[in-house]
């Protein structure tokens, strides 16, 4: 059988095995994908070794995205920009492909599963690590009125900006330059969530349209959602939504075919509550 893996560390709490699973089965592809604890200084070696005893394809996440986009001898024009890789695969020549999926993952969410549209829209991103920066390429082609970025460290929020600032219109703001401005759209790109935090973000930047989208995930709503509901929201979604989808395209990538996501969503999300 094919052999697929996600690569990470930690690793244990990952989905991406449980979801390829049912890709698998419901496609009728014969598969397999493990997840992979690897120590840090063994990235590389454990690519190469796993390609050259027969893998097919790799997920790759925290902290290894930026490993696997140095590793890959070629990258989709996504990854290339986002400097971040999450999906590896031979190509015909034996030549190791890098691509990013996150943005597909998270855009096909808003806008497939939930009806949203980005055109024209003013965006707030709130933080500047790897995980936005792998968003922001496939953010900003949806043409966006205004992508603002406020980050705790402004420095990082600055040099997304100075990175993407052809691509759209692009602002590096601090918490506190917030006020008096409401978004139509506010991403949580943060990792404040897994330590129990919420950012220091005001709750006038909501109007009654305003969308918020959490890129983490937990049973029930994240701090994030909660906020944005306390807060009026018109939507407070998390990643869930992001997490399968990003997976429905590496399969894609790999396989050349697309599973069906809504019932796979819906699946994790009743499997979450249950492991509550
Ligand atoms: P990732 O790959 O998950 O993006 P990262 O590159 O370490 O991880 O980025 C984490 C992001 O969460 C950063 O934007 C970080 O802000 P700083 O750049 O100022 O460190 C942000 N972050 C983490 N904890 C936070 C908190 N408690 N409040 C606000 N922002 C937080």
């Amino acid at each position: 059988m094919d052999l697929y893996s996600v690569f990470g560390n930690p690793i244990k709490h990952s989905r991406s095995p449980w979801i390829h699973a049912r890709f698998a089965q419901q496609t009728g592809q014969q598969l397999i994908y493990t997840a992979e604890e690897i120590a840090f200084d063994d990235f590389d070696s454990r690519v190469k070794s796993f390609f050259a005893s027969g893998g097919k394809g790799l997920n790759v996440t925290v902290p290894f995205k930026e490993n696997a986009w140095a590793l890959a001898h070629a990258r989709s024009a996504d990854a290339q920009l986002a400097g971040a890789v999450n999906t590896l695969y031979l190509g015909s020549e034996g030549q190791l492909f890098g691509d990013n999926t996150d943005g597909t993952g998270m855009l096909r969410d808003i806008v497939s599963n939930h009806g949203g549209n980005l055109a024209g829209k003013q965006l707030l991103i709130v933080g500047a690590g790897g995980a936005v920066r792998g968003v922001l390429p496939k953010l900003l082609a949806e043409k966006p009125a205004s992508i603002s970025i406020v980050n705790r460290t402004v420095s990082r929020a600055q040099t997304l900006v100075d990175l993407f600032c052809s691509r759209g219109k692009l602002l590096a703001l601090e918490f506190g330059q917030l006020h008096g401005i409401r978004f139509d759209l506010i991403i949580n790109g943060t990792s404040a969530g897994l330590a129990g935090e919420l950012p220091p973000l005001p709750g006038s930047i909501v109007h009654s349209d305003t969308w918020c989208y959490d890129m983490i995930y937990g049973p029930g709503d994240t701090l994030f959602q909660r906020w944005a509901k306390d807060n009026g929201a018109l939507k407070a979604l998390n990643g869930v939504g992001m997490l399968v989808e990003q997976a429905a395209e590496s399969f894609y990538l790999w396989r050349q075919v697309r599973p069906e996501t809504a019932s796979v969503i819906e699946a994790l999300r009743a499997e979450l509550e249950g492991s509550k």
